[in-house]
């Protein structure tokens, strides 16, 4: 390859799912960034491009098997250009042989234990010309020290733990993730203050169940004594985390988000269902009762708090009057944000196996309702903010409307407001003129 080629060489990345991996895909960025690749937002100039998949839900999996399909007259057009899938869904049983018979074209596979050796297949593939498959079915220990192309310069994801043991019987996601490892808190703390000297206001802190933060390391240590750790960092401006199972959120947390000024008003907090029947089959180990009372606990112990949360519809054997139930919940919470879910079928998982599927249209009907309801306490909440004056971190101009900066409140809701002389990482105090049903609109003084 002459210099010229060296030069221009570039990567296309998509990703589907959830943060962490959003997180994985800037892992891969940031190691074709270090052999000199640079990215691009079109697939017809790139010589790799990569699907970061997900398995959660069926139609995520689709959405994979679509753009794979398409991906064919680019690879007749250009026979070097690399096509690299990995991912939940490729972790799950028998998959990667599926998408290699189905699109042979395929050059790697691989999973999300074994992402950190991206690098080596991509050798192997440009100097020896092999096709590489290789997923690890058990979880590998934690590598740290991976190079990471972030997609904000304000904003940043910290992966705390990985994995998942809660086995939620409508989720594959233990089975793709593995086991629950805490990463040190030492590593933690580092890879957060180097992000701090990089500029870096905001952390987000990731796991599938952050609260169970600790378990298994040599030290004394628990999430809520590592977001006390975190707030000690100077020069960190705010401090998130997600996500939070309900049946593991302790008061310690609660009181460390209280208590520590960098950490922000925000929880997740999935409720899932508010049918103390489905819950249970659901295996959650917690009733709408228990979650009232932490909702409760919350909202007394931190004014202002937002909260948001996850809720499937249409779950097997879920009635009308378990529906009823979830409605009832949502409406006593008052949401300021909700991902709704309809219920989808995952291979291997027991909910999977239960007779008393609901039909899709209750489930689709079901689901018009909930997201009905869930819009009206967050437009009532948003509502509350018209004439009041909040601290927003400034990410930038808005996509959408390009007179505007767009950030967020420190509970988490989108603002647009019209400034002078701000910058992505400021903080700014915006009057807010206008709540609109997903965002509120403002000024700076
Ligand atoms: N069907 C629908 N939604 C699901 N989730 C997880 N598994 C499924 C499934 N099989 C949702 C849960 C979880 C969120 C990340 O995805 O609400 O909290
Ligand atoms: Fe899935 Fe439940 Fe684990 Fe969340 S807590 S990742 S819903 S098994």
């Amino acid at each position: 390859m002459d210099k010229q080629e060296v030069k221009d060489l570039k990567y296309f990345i998509e990703t589907w799912g959830c943060q962490m991996n959003e997180e994985d895909s800037e892992k891969l960025s940031g190691m074709l960034k270090n052999i000199g690749y640079s990215r691009t937002e079109t697939k017809d100039d790139a010589n790799i491009i990569i699907f970061n998949t997900c398995c959660v839900r069926e139609n995520a999996e689709n959405k994979v098997f679509g753009n794979l399909g398409e991906l064919k007259h680019l690879k007749k057009k250009n026979p070097d250009l690399i096509i690299a899938i990995c991912g939940c869904m490729m972790q799950q049983q028998g998959m990667a042989d599926k998408v290699l018979e189905k699109f042979p074209y395929v050059n790697i596979i691989f999973g999300t234990h074994n992402a950190y050796k991206f690098p080596e297949y991509l050798n192997r593939v440009q100097t020896e010309g092999v096709q590489v498959k290789e997923v690890f079915n058990k979880e590998t220990k934690i590598v740290e020290g991976i190079p990471i192309d972030r997609k904000s310069d304000v904003k940043a994801f910290v992966t705390i733990m990985h994995g998942c043991n809660n086995f939620c019987t409508y989720c594959i996601v233990p089975y793709v993730r593995g086991r629950e490892r805490s990463r040190k808190s030492e590593d933690i703390i580092a890879e957060i203050k180097e992000l701090v000297a990089q500029g870096y206001k905001e952390i987000t802190l990731l796991g599938q169940n952050v609260n169970s933060y600790g378990k298994g390391l040599d030290e004394d240590i628990d999430f809520a004594k590592l977001l006390r750790k975190v707030n000690e960092i100077e020069g960190l401006e705010r401090v998130r985390f997600m996500s939070s199972h309900p049946k593991d959120l302790t008061k310690d947390v609660i009181m460390a988000i209280k208590e520590c000024d960098k950490l922000c008003e925000q929880i997740h907090l999935p409720v899932q269902s508010g049918s103390d029947r489905i819950l249970k089959i659901m295996n959650r180990h917690y009733t709408r009762q228990d979650y009232l009372d932490l909702i409760d606990l919350i909202k007394k112990e931190i004014p202002d708090v937002g909260i948001t949360t996850d809720i499937i519809v249409g779950f097997p054997g879920e009635t009308e009057e378990d529906f009823q139930d979830t409605l009832d919940l949502v409406k006593k919470v008052g949401y300021d944000s909700a991902f709704t879910f309809i219920y989808s079928r995952r291979n291997h998982t027991p909910a999977d196996k239960m007779e008393n599927q609901v039909p899709d249209d209750v489930k689709h009907d079901r689901f018009d309702r909930l997201v009905k309801i869930v819009n009206e306490s967050v437009i009532r909440n948003n509502k509350v903010y018209e004439g009041k004056t909040v601290e927003v971190l400034v990410e930038g101009l808005s996509k959408n409307d390009e007179t505007k900066y767009t950030g967020r409140t420190r509970n988490g809701r989108l603002v647009n407001f019209t400034a002078e002389n701000v910058k992505a990482g400021d903080l700014v105090n915006v009057k807010i003129v206008r709540a609109q049903p997903f965002s509120l609109i403002g000024l700076v003084e």
